[in-house]
C-alpha cells in the first residue's frame, strides 16, 4: 500500500486543484500572503525587473542556469518544494519527478499549477501550508527545495526541524537565499537574513551536513544540506 502523504490527524480538501488543510473543526487553515493573492499575476515581473537586479544585485537567468545544472540529473524522485511561489520550478526540475509544491499563497499556487501542467508535469500536488508547520507525514521525501524564501519564514529553527521530520533518512535539501555578507549594505531585503556561518551552525545543530556551493550571483548563497544518518 502506498504511504499517505498527509500525517495522521490532518485532513485535506481539494479546491480548484489546490489542497487546503483543515483543523479539528474542519475549518480551512488560512494565511496572509506576502504580495496578496490579487497581485500574484505581477510576481514574475517583480522578481525579474526589481528584486533580482535591485535587491539581490544578481541575474535571474543565471539563477535558473545554476538550478538547471543542479537538477539536470534528478529523475523519478519524490520532491517537496517549500514556498513554490508562481512555479518557477518548472524551469529547472524535470517533469518525470513526483513534485509536491507548497506555499501560503493560493494566488501564486494557481499560477504554478498552470505552468506545471503546461510543462508536462503529471505527478504533482500543491498545498496551502506554512513551511514551518506542514501537514506532511514523517520521512516522506527524497529531496526538498527552497528558493529565495528562507528569509520569510517565522522561525528558521522550526523550519529546519520540520524539514528533518519530513525528509527521508538520506534526504537532501537544496536552497538559495540572500545572505547579509553578500548583499549591498544600502539595500534592504525583507525578512530575516542569516550569514553563511549562522546557517551552517543552525543546520548542523539539527543533524545536517551543510554544503555551500561555489556559485556567485549577487547577494545569493546556494547550498545543500544533507541529513547525517
Ligand atoms: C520571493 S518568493 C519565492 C518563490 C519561489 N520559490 C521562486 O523562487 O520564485 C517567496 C515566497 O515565499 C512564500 N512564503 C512566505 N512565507 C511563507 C511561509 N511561512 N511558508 C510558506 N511559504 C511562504 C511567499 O508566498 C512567496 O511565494
Amino acid at each position: 500500500m502506498q504511504k499517505s502523504i498527509i500525517t495522521t490527524g490532518k485532513k485535506r480538501i481539494l479546491k480548484k486543484g489546490l489542497y487546503y488543510i483543515t483543523d479539528e473543526r474542519n475549518n480551512i487553515q488560512k494565511y496572509k500572503p506576502w504580495l496578496g493573492d490579487l497581485l500574484s499575476f505581477m510576481y514574475d515581473r517583480i522578481m525579474e525587473k526589481s528584486i533580482f537586479p535591485r535587491k539581490f544585485g544578481g541575474n535571474i537567468n543565471q539563477h535558473i542556469e545554476i538550478l538547471k545544472k543542479e537538477f539536470e540529473e534528478i529523475h523519478h524522485q519524490k520532491i517537496i518544494e517549500f514556498a513554490t511561489g508562481s512555479g518557477n520550478v518548472e524551469k529547472f526540475l524535470l517533469p518525470d519527478n513526483h513534485y509536491i509544491g507548497s506555499d501560503i499563497s493560493a494566488g501564486l499556487l494557481l499560477i504554478a499549477r498552470k505552468k506545471l501542467i503546461d510543462k508536462g508535469f503529471r505527478d504533482f500536488e500543491l498545498y496551502i501550508t506554512d513551511a514551518c508547520q506542514t501537514p506532511f507525514a514523517e520521512h516522506n521525501f527524497d529531496m526538498a527545495i527552497c528558493n529565495l524564501s528562507l528569509n520569510f519564514f517565522s522561525s528558521i529553527d522550526s523550519f529546519i526541524a520540520e524539514l528533518k521530520r519530513i525528509l527521508k533518512a538520506d534526504g537532501i535539501f537544496f536552497c538559495s537565499v540572500p545572505i547579509p555578507e553578500k548583499k549591498n549594505p544600502k539595500v534592504i531585503i525583507r525578512g530575516t537574513l542569516y550569514s553563511t556561518q549562522e546557517l551552517k551552525q543552525k543546520f548542523e545543530n539539527h543533524g545536517f551536513e551543510f554544503i555551500p556551493l561555489p556559485y556567485e550571483n549577487g547577494a545569493l548563497l546556494y547550498f545543500k544540506a544533507k541529513l547525517i544518518s
